[in-house]
């Protein structure tokens, strides 16, 4: 009776059932998976975003595909911030980036054809590419040591994430699915890795010479670590290559509640004036962004001001003082990251990581992430949120560390 895309498997995992049964008896959880930004007491100005939502200019209805235009100007207003001048012709909303996925996905590809995404990287890309009958084909984001071979494509200060450039290529000359878009996230989750400009310019080079479209999603641009990442500017402005780049209200003003997000088109100009009259059928096709929230946009988006820095602070400070910690804790370490919402320790690997995360969680009551959630490529990964509150931050390490430490 039922498509072949939605033949997953439903059972739940291991860790879910143990979390379900904490729950039904009333146990307390450490949850250091929380990354829900509306429950983790940051303050939002509350009145401004319910105002923001009573205008009476949504009592009328104007279907508009790209979605209004005062709207998609508060979000070129955005991306100029951000170094990308983009006119708001080349910006569609969307209710989610999800959505937005998958109206770039319909517009490039047929049933079968691939998409290149990183790993390890955002579990959801598993789910989207096959909903939208895409086949997803991983490249690898490795941190290279000092042991590994000479690379072809060495990028500058040899240290923290890098993506496989050569994995693409091999890939892309190699596979027998017709490939159409590579997908980079800046900066990933979980890895906190921006793309470097030198990555960006060969990822544009080999989209142009291949003829396929960079995706970029920037959900978490504005979370870099340090207080400037000088390779975090977007990618809209790239126009060397078909590009698509996505990014919404959910991390931007951290309001994932109001469902709301865009992607911007650009690229050569016969390319991109053939995408987005394409794109426009697809948008036209749902109409799928509500007025009141189109409405609200503008103010919404400026509501970032008020909470991104609590944000940034939150993140930065739970990082500083993981690292404090962990500062002379041998089995424990963290990888190296510039920005996101999360953390990603290495523990070691004397059980799985689903072992680990399911022991914490039944013996110490803190809930984390096992690796392969992200598709890690060997075990010894957790991945914890920064946005808890340092309280609940700082119990939930505390009784990791002192698991491992006495496992090890
Ligand atoms: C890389 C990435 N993209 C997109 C999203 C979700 O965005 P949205 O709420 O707009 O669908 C997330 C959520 O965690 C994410 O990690």
């Amino acid at each position: 009776m039922f498509s072949s895309r939605t033949d997953w498997t439903l059972t739940p995992n291991r860790l879910a059932i143990h979390l379900d049964e904490r729950r039904r008896q009333g146990l307390s959880i450490l949850d250091l998976t929380e990354s829900n930004p509306t429950r983790c007491g940051f303050d939002f100005d509350q009145g401004a975003i319910l105002d923001a939502l009573r205008e009476p200019r949504s009592l009328v209805y104007e279907p508009e595909p790209r979605g209004l235009v005062p709207a998609r100007a508060a979000v070129a207003g955005y991306y100029a911030e951000r170094g990308a001048q983009v006119d708001p012709r080349q910006i569609f909303l969307t209710t989610s980036t999800s959505e937005a996925y998958s109206y770039v996905f319909r517009l490039l590809a047929d049933p079968g054809d691939a998409i290149l995404a990183p790993c390890p990287s955002y579990p959801l890309f598993d789910f989207l590419t096959r909903l939208n009958d895409v086949e997803l084909v991983h490249y690898p984001l490795v941190i290279p040591t000092t042991n590994d071979l000479p690379r072809r494509h060495p990028l500058p200060g040899d240290q923290g994430w890098q993506i496989d450039l050569e994995a693409i290529e091999k890939t892309l000359s190699e596979s027998s699915r017709r490939v159409r878009a590579i997908l980079a996230v800046h900066p990933n989750n979980p890895t906190g890795s921006f793309v470097r400009p030198a990555e960006l310019d060969f990822l544009l080079d080999l989209c142009h010479r291949h003829q396929l479209a960079l995706i970029t999603d920037e959900v978490f641009g504005d979370y870099g670590f340090a207080e400037k990442v000088f390779h975090a500017a977007s990618h809209a402005g790239a126009s060397r290559a078909l590009t698509f780049t996505l990014s919404g209200l959910s991390k931007i003003s951290a309001l994932p509640q109001m469902k709301l997000a865009w992607l911007v088109a650009n690229g050569p100009p016969d390319d991109l004036a053939a995408a987005l009259d394409r794109l426009e059928v697809i948008a036209d096709t749902y109409l799928s962004v509500s007025a009141p929230l189109q409405h609200a946009l503008p103010r919404l988006l400026e509501l970032r001001r008020h909470v991104q820095p609590q944000i940034l602070a939150r993140l930065r400070q739970n990082l500083a003082w993981l690292d404090r910690r962990l500062a002379g804790e041998p089995p424990v370490t963290r990888l190296p990251s510039e920005g996101g919402w999360y953390a990603i320790l290495l523990v070691p690997s004397i059980k799985t990581d689903e072992d680990w995360a399911v022991e914490l969680l039944t013996r110490d009551g803190v809930m984390v992430h096992p690796g392969h959630f992200y598709d890690f490529a060997s075990e010894g990964h957790l991945v914890v949120s920064l946005l808890p509150t340092p309280e609940i931050f700082q119990a939930g390490m505390q009784k990791i560390l002192a698991r491992i430490g006495r496992e090890w």
